[in-house]
């Protein structure tokens, strides 16, 4: 029975052919007899499974008794989603999410083709734009692959989220957009991801808007910048970036205008809430007014739901809403409302390095892996 150089697990060895017919069961190997009960109970019928029990109790041989050891020694790590009672919310939530988890280990991102410059915007505030930045960019680069995130929102919250320093001394995303400052002299690696860097953003940037009206070039300020940093790059023989993000801040001024015209991508975030497809017409129609006039290669590429709490009906009606207007750009990827998403940055850090095992980790891993798949 027991194959040479096989594993066989404790309840197995339990009732290999030399330890059969034992009197002396311990009651740690009481759960294991229970267990090897069970299996025997699945791959047999009920009547059938009492004889085979007494067999192991008496050490007499017994088919079923076989059949049981054998599975349990060809599978010795039986998946904990095929044994999990799902009957209740709970245990079918947590079935659930080892099933995602599962099959998010299966998969490897691949490296786009080219670098893939994408702004986050919605012209409301606290919808989840940095959240959504910050979570999507660790979990790419948590991935291996090398992604810039670019805070231009006066708050610099992505640029806390990343546990970099971004007082008012900090050579920052200021200084590159008013002063010419190389993007390359302000760029801080995030400390808790190697694939990660960031460009932070200061409260001088709160004075930029105004700064940059009077500039030549004005909304091409940041798109130049990264080019030369993309140069930069290359002649330093740094590998070459997969992912540039572009936190917006929620109004639509010069800032905004920048990242519209450095990128080739929207995505947008979108909240479960009543109000969510209120002031999207109004950015879709600012998108076009860029497309017509500055960057005629910019698509909305993504729309991501965010804060959805599966609880209500309205959530649910959200997000149906937006996925029928949007069938080719939502991510099937949802964003749950969680505690853990909204602490992270009190610890600066992301959802993906302060609690790797939680859903709304798992959430961002789905919606990064989602985006890295789509091209
Ligand atoms: N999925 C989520 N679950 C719980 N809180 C969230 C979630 N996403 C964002 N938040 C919280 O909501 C607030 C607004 O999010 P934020 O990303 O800063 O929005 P925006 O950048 O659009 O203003 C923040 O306090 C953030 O922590
Ligand atoms: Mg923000």
């Amino acid at each position: 029975m027991k194959k040479p150089g096989s594993r066989i697990p404790p309840f197995a060895a339990l009732f290999s052919s030399t330890n059969r017919g034992t009197t002396d069961v311990q009651p740690n190997e009481v759960e294991e007899l229970v267990d090897i009960d069970r299996v025997s109970r699945e791959t047999s019928g009920g009547a059938e499974a009492d004889l085979a029990f007494l067999s192991i109790l008496s050490g007499e041989e017994n088919p079923v008794v076989e059949k049981a050891v054998q599975t349990a020694t060809e599978a010795p790590v039986r998946s904990v989603m095929d044994t999990m009672d799902e009957s209740t919310p709970l245990a079918s939530q947590l079935a659930n999410e080892t099933r995602r988890r599962e099959r998010l280990s299966h998969r490897q991102l691949p490296k786009p083709p080219h670098t893939r410059y994408l702004t986050i915007s919605n012209q409301k505030g606290g919808v989840g734009k940095t959240t959504t930045t910050v979570n999507v960019a660790a979990a790419l680069a948590a991935a291996g692959l090398n992604v810039l995130v670019v805070d231009i929102d006066p708050q610099g919250n992505a640029s806390t989220a990343l546990g970099v320093e971004h007082h008012a001394d900090v050579d920052s995303i200021y200084d590159v957009l008013i002063n010419d400052m190389p993007l390359a002299d302000v760029v801080a690696p995030c400390p808790d991801l190697d694939h990660l860097v960031v460009a932070p953003a200061t409260i001088h940037l709160a004075g930029a808007e105004i700064e940059l009206v009077s500039m030549v070039a004005r909304e091409q300020r940041l798109r130049r910048a990264l080019d030369q940093y993309a140069k930069h790059r290359e002649a330093s023989g740094l590998p070459r970036l997969d992912y540039v993000f572009i936190d917006c801040p929620p109004s639509l001024g010069l800032l905004t205008v920048n990242a519209f015209v450095a990128a080739r991508e929207v995505l947008i975030p979108i909240q479960c809430e009543y109000y969510a497809l209120e002031g999207l017409s109004q950015l879709l129609k600012n998108i076009e007014m860029i497309q017509k006039h500055l960057n005629a290669d910019l698509v909305v590429s993504t729309i991501l739901l965010t804060m959805y709490d599966g609880r209500t009906n309205l959530a649910a009606q959200v997000a149906a809403e937006v996925r029928e207007h949007f069938p080719n750009q939502v991510l099937q990827a949802i964003i749950p409302r969680s505690v853990r998403i909204s602490e992270a940055p009190s610890y600066q850090q992301t959802v993906i390095t302060y609690d790797p095992n939680s859903t709304g980790a798992l959430s961002y891993l789905e919606a990064a892996a989602e985006l890295a798949e789509r091209g």
